[in-house]
C-alpha cells in the first residue's frame, strides 16, 4: 500500500524505536510482570432488556472519547498521556460508576453496512500490531463480555435500521492499551462489564454519528460510552519526528484545533460541523485513512444535546492525542 521507501524508512523507525522500547523495559522494575487479578464487583444487570425506570431524576453517563496511543502507551508512563488516562479513569469509575462500558474502537472495522459486536463473555485480547518487542503481545486485560447488554445493543440497532450481528471477538489494543492505564486492573479495576462494537468500515462520519445515537439510550442505564481513536494519525510521516517528544508537524495544530470547535459546538448545530472537519484540505495528512477519527463521530452521536468539552490535547510528531467528554460527570 506505501511506496516501498515509505515502508523501509517506517520499517527502520520502528525497529529502532522498538530497540528503545525494549532497553528501557529491560531496566525498569517490569511493569510488564502484570498477574491477572480477579475480575471483582461485576454487578448484577440480569435486567438489561427493561428499560430505565425514572430517567428524569437519573442523569444520563457522561460519553468519552480517548486518543488511546499505539501499543506502547501503557508502558510508557513518562508520556504526558499516562496520567491524563489516569485521571479519566478514576473519574469514570469513582464518580460515574457505571453499570457496563461500551467502547469503539479505531481498530475494528467491520464492513462498510454492517456493524458487529463481541457477545461472548470470555475472549482471548487480539495483539492487532505488528514489530513490537515480544513482550508487548504478552500484554493482558482482565475484563468481562455480557452477552445481555450485546443483545440489547442489537435490539437498539435494528430499531435504528443499523444491520448489525454478533460474533466473539476479544478487544484489541485501541482497547486494552489505553483502559491498562485508565483501569489499570490493579490500581483501578473497571469492574463492570465491558462490550466492544465496532465501526463500519467506512469513512463516513454522518453514518457513525447515527451509530451513536442508536446506542445513546443505553446512557440512562449508566452505561459509560467510550470511542477510542486518535484526533490526528499520521503513520507515514512519523519518519519526520524531531526530538523528544516530537515537535508537532504543522497539520496537527490545525486540524486538532478545528475539530475541538466543532466537537464543542452547540449540539444543534455539531453533527455538521463535524462533517465538515473530514472535509477540511489538511484531513487528508491529519487523517490518511480515516479509522482514528470515526470514534469521534460515535461519541458525538452517543451524546445527543449534551455539549462536549477537550479535556486534554497534545500535538507530537504527527499525531494529537485529544480528549473529550460529553455530557456531565455526577458531583
Ligand atoms: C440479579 O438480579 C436479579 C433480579 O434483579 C435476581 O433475580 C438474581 O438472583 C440476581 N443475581 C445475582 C447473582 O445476584
Ligand atoms: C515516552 O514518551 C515520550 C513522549 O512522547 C517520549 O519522548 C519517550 O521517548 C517515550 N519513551 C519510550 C520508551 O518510548
Amino acid at each position: 500500500m506505501f511506496p516501498s521507501w515509505i515502508s523501509r524508512h517506517f520499517t527502520v523507525l520502528l525497529l529502532s524505536t522498538s530497540i528503545l522500547i525494549l532497553a528501557l523495559l529491560l531496566n525498569s522494575s517490569s511493569p510488564l510482570a502484570r498477574s491477572l487479578p480477579s475480575l471483582t464487583k461485576v454487578k448484577n444487570f440480569s435486567s438489561w432488556s427493561k428499560p430505565a425506570q425514572s430517567s428524569a431524576n437519573m442523569p444520563k453517563a457522561p460519553v468519552y472519547f480517548f486518543s488511546h496511543g499505539g501499543p506502547d502507551v501503557q508502558y510508557n508512563k513518562t508520556h504526558p498521556v499516562y496520567p491524563v488516562l489516569q485521571r479519566i479513569g478514576k473519574e469514570i469509575t469513582q464518580k460515574v460508576k457505571p453499570k457496563a462500558v461500551v467502547v469503539f474502537s479505531a481498530h475494528w472495522q467491520a464492513e462498510p453496512n454492517e456493524i458487529h459486536l463481541n457477545n461472548a463473555e470470555d475472549t482471548d485480547l487480539i495483539y492487532d500490531f505488528y514489530g513490537f518487542p515480544p513482550e508487548f503481545y504478552k500484554a493482558t486485560y482482565p475484563n468481562k463480555g455480557s452477552p445481555e447488554l450485546a443483545s440489547r445493543i442489537l435490539g437498539l440497532l435494528s430499531d435504528a435500521g443499523i444491520r448489525a450481528r454478533g460474533v466473539k471477538r476479544g478487544l484489541d489494543h485501541g482497547v486494552f492499551s489505553g483502559f491498562n492505564v485508565a483501569f489499570s486492573p490493579e490500581e483501578n479495576p473497571l469492574g463492570c462489564p465491558l462490550v466492544q462494537v465496532s465501526l463500519f468500515n467506512s469513512e463516513d462520519p454522518d453514518a457513525h454519528f447515527r451509530l451513536g445515537q442508536a446506542v445513546a439510550p443505553l446512557r440512562d442505564d449508566n452505561v459509560v460510552i467510550i470511542g477510542t481513536g486518535m484526533t490526528v494519525h499520521n503513520l507515514r510521516d512519523m519518519r519526520f519526528a524531531r526530538g523528544s517528544p516530537a515537535a508537532p508537524l504543522p497539520y496537527v495544530a490545525s486540524f486538532d484545533n478545528a475539530l475541538k470547535e466543532a466537537v464543542e459546538a452547540d449540539p444543534a448545530v455539531r453533527k455538521d460541523r463535524m462533517a465538515a472537519v473530514t472535509k477540511r484540505p489538511d484531513a487528508k495528512q491529519a487523517h490518511p485513512w480515516m479509522d482514528h477519527l470515526m470514534p469521534v463521530y460515535v461519541a458525538a452521536g452517543a451524546a445527543g444535546e449534551d455539549k462536549g468539552v477537550q479535556t486534554w490535547t497534545f500535538h507530537e510528531s504527527s499525531f494529537a492525542w485529544a480528549q473529550y467528554r460529553f455530557g456531565e460527570v455526577p458531583a
